[in-house]
């Protein structure tokens, strides 16, 4: 089994989306210019969602026009519907990736999305069509994977079953998001064997907030279950705006200091992420 791991990095998207002071398209497309040149190969750079909703994301066109766009380097932003895929569409001919995303919860789905788990994979459906015509990857995220802010604890099989939605979709590697940072080992380590019975771990990424300490524990073990995607946000910013007590995601900085320290290969340059998350947290308000 690979003994790589690769980061996909959440910051300029998850980490900024939550600041309520609007941060200048300057500041984000410098601190994604430094991240470019750090040895990650994906990262997350915004959304085409309402501004109403997430008013620090309007500014993605902006962001997007004006950054670099380094070589080998893939940039993710997220689309919920056919009107984010409008927005994004100008940019299909680079070198873009969309993420649609769910909830395994019908509370989370309802506060993030306004609708059922099941209305957000069919406005997803023709995004991932439209994708896949210009082609353009897909990724996907399912959300409140052990927690939900709003329904309480969630169960395996429904994080297993929203899984199977988006992969319904397309063959997509889907972000299993722990988006209160509640789970502990042994309930993420419950839940990846359920999602595992139906999807290969190669297809799978691990997205860990922070709450309570235990993101690294998380990552070791869906480590030792054979996934080898992680998100991480680079300063540990980050927290999602309709999940009340989301924290920030596991910081860059603290998983590449866990994977050196167990002789893993990540291909990631610790100074260039040491710099960017000073960057990072000089944007928190
Ligand atoms: P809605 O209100 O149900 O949509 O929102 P609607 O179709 O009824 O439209 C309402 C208004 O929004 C209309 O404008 C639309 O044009 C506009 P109005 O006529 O009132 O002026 N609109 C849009 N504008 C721009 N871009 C769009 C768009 N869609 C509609 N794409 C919607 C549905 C999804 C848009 C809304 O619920 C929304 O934007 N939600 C925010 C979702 C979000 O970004 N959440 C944070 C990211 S998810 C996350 O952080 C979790 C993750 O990190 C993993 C984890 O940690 O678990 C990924
Ligand atoms: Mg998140």
């Amino acid at each position: 089994m690979s003994d790589h791991v690769h980061l996909h990095e959440v910051g300029p998207r998850d980490g900024l989306q939550n600041e309520k002071a609007v941060i200048g398209v300057d500041r984000k497309v410098a601190l994604i210019d430094l991240l470019s040149g750090s040895g990650l190969q994906d990262i997350e750079v915004g959304s085409f969602v309402s501004p109403k909703w997430v008013p620090q994301m309007a500014d993605t066109p902006e962001v997007l026009g004006q950054m670099q766009r380094a070589a080998g380097v893939t940039y993710g932003v997220l689309v919920p519907n056919m009107r984010g895929w409008d927005g994004f569409a100008p940019f299909a001919n680079g070198p873009f990736e969309i993420a649609v995303f769910i909830s395994a919860s019908e509370g989370f789905s309802q506060a993030n999305l306004n609708c059922s788990v099941r209305e957000s994979v069919a406005r997803a459906a023709p995004v991932v069509t439209a994708a896949q015509e210009a082609g353009v990857g897909v990724r996907g995220y399912v959300s409140c994977v052990t927690d939900c802010p709003f329904d309480g604890p969630v169960a395996p099989d429904a994080v297993a079953e929203a899984t199977g939605l988006l992969r319904a979709l397309a063959p997509m590697q889907v972000s299993l998001g722990d988006t209160i940072g509640k789970g502990t080992p042994e309930r993420v380590g419950a839940m990846l064997e359920a999602v595992l019975h139906d999807t290969p771990a190669d297809q799978l990424a691990g997205h860990f907030h922070d709450t309570t300490g235990l993101a690294t524990r998380n990552i070791a073990v869906a480590l030792d279950l054979g996934l080898r995607h992680f998100d991480s946000a680079v300063g540990g910013l980050g927290g999602c705006p309709y999940a009340p007590g989301a924290p920030g995601n596991v910081a860059t900085e603290t998983v590449l200091e866990m994977l050196d320290k167990q002789g893993w290969h990540h291909g990631v340059d610790r100074d260039v992420i040491a710099k960017a998350a000073v960057m990072a947290k000089g944007m928190r308000a």
